[in-house]
């Protein structure tokens, strides 16, 4: 499969075009960014982890009756995936209070919940992703009724599953941000990635943060926690 021309620069990745108009080309970038892009940095192999974590993650729930974009690992860094029309919802799942939720609510990080819970917020950087409820989806048109029962129906399910996935690794997972696209005959699929980018992972015994908050909050180790993770997930780097 051939990369055509660049179709969107992310902050993670970039798109190009194929001659398959369904299709396209994602690249993984090293590039990390935090605190709404205004902390910009890199984490060297980053984009290679992320790739190949998402697609072996992706295959999973898929052959688990999710349906995903993911269609094939190219390299590294490059998958051929459906090209989809990103809903412009970031889905929230927590199974223990960290993050935003544990400042929003004024409560410790670390506490087990008893059930998930979900959250949206709105896709768009100018506006810094706020949080919305579904009412508020629906007045503005961003999914319909039924694509938001379905999108829910989907998350808690990857929830179920990705918790499994992680506790056979020694890891417990606290809580991840997933994208929805919708293809060209409206189907709704799991799209973006699922990386320590957009998961929080921590030992289950040490409690160790294995993810992304190593660079937002400075803490160091960020590479070899998304090495950790590859490792423990595919039985190398
Ligand atoms: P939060 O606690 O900052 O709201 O983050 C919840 C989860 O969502 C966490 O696993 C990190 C992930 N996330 C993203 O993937 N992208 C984002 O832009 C944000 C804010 C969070
Ligand atoms: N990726 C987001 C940003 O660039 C936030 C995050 O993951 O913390 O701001």
């Amino acid at each position: 499969m051939q990369k055509l021309e660049q179709i969107y620069e992310g902050k993670a990745k970039k798109v190009f075009a194929t001659e398959d108009p369904n299709l396209v080309i994602v690249s993984y970038k090293d590039d990390a960014t935090a605190l709404d892009g205004l902390k910009k940095g890199t984490i060297i192999g980053k984009g290679a982890i992320n790739n190949r974590m998402t697609n072996n993650l992706m295959s999973r729930l898929e052959k688990a009756g999710i349906p995903t974009h993911f269609v094939e690992e190219l390299s590294d860094r490059e998958t051929v995936v459906k090209k989809v029309s990103i809903v412009p919802l970031e889905v929230i799942i927590r199974n223990i209070s960290a993050g935003s939720f544990a400042k929003r609510y004024g409560v410790e990080e670390g506490i087990l919940f008893d059930a998930p819970t979900i959250e949206f917020s709105y896709k768009n950087d100018d506006l810094h992703d706020p949080l919305l409820n579904e009412y508020h989806a629906l007045a503005l048109k961003l999914a319909t009724k039924e694509e938001i029962d379905l999108i829910k129906t989907y998350a808690f399910k990857v929830n179920d599953l990705l918790k499994a996935y992680m506790k056979e690794i020694g890891i417990d997972l606290v809580d991840f941000k997933l994208e929805f696209g919708k293809t060209a005959d409206g189907t709704i699929v799991l799209a973006d990635e699922i990386s320590p980018d957009t998961c929080r992972l921590w030992d289950e015994k040490t409690h160790d943060k294995l993810d992304k908050d190593r660079f937002r909050r400075d803490m160091g180790g960020a590479e070899e926690a998304y090495e950790e993770v590859m490792r423990r997930l595919m039985g190398d780097k």
